[in-house]
């Protein structure tokens, strides 16, 4: 975690509720349950989607720290939409990745302790950076800094997830006959 960041310490408890829409979290198309590749696909596409935001957000973060630059509306905006995005996205992985790391092979308990904690770090990261979003007395190029450290955190914390937790192997659909042809 960035020293700027980590500087803060830990916030209390939540008082950020995002606005969890059932839509947002619907899974597929009425079959049940959704198989690991599905799962994984459905968490890769939404990574992407997420990395689109990413790279708007910078964007308008380096032109609201530009000395002369236009002052751009929307960073403040832009970032809580982010945030409250996150939030959902972390939510359904909760909800349903979870469940099939557990179930993926012998370490699955291991391996559901260190993503749960990693939210958790995540969601203290969020919390904090929402509420200087939300601080008046925080000029924006102060906001813009904290928003960029955010960016770079976020991808990095994206790319340790799909390296630990979305591999092709680990969520595959039927580990049983794979394994008697790649062993
Ligand atoms: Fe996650
Ligand atoms: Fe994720």
């Amino acid at each position: 975690m960035a020293p700027l960041l980590r500087a803060s310490g830990r916030v209390g408890p939540l008082a950020w509720e995002p606005d969890l829409h059932a839509e947002a979290l619907e899974t597929h198309d009425g079959r049940s349950p959704m198989r690991p590749s599905e799962i994984r696909r459905r968490v890769l596409a939404d990574h992407e989607e997420l990395r689109d935001r990413l790279n708007r957000i910078e964007r308008l973060a380096h032109r609201a720290r530009a000395p002369h630059g236009p002052s751009p509306s929307g960073l403040r905006g832009e970032a809580e939409a982010l945030l409250d995005r996150l939030a959902i996205h972390m939510h359904w992985e909760d909800r349903y990745l979870i469940p099939v790391l557990r179930e993926a092979d012998g370490w699955g308990e291991v391996r559901v302790d260190r993503f749960a904690r990693d939210h958790r770090e995540q969601r203290e990261l969020l919390e904090y950076v929402l509420r200087e979003l939300h601080d008046p007395r925080r000029p924006e190029g102060v906001v813009a800094g904290k928003v960029l450290d955010l960016v770079a955190l976020l991808r990095e914390d994206m790319a340790e997830e799909e390296s630990a937790f979305l591999g092709q192997r680990l969520l595959r659909d039927d580990p049983v006959a794979i394994d008697l042809f790649t062993s």
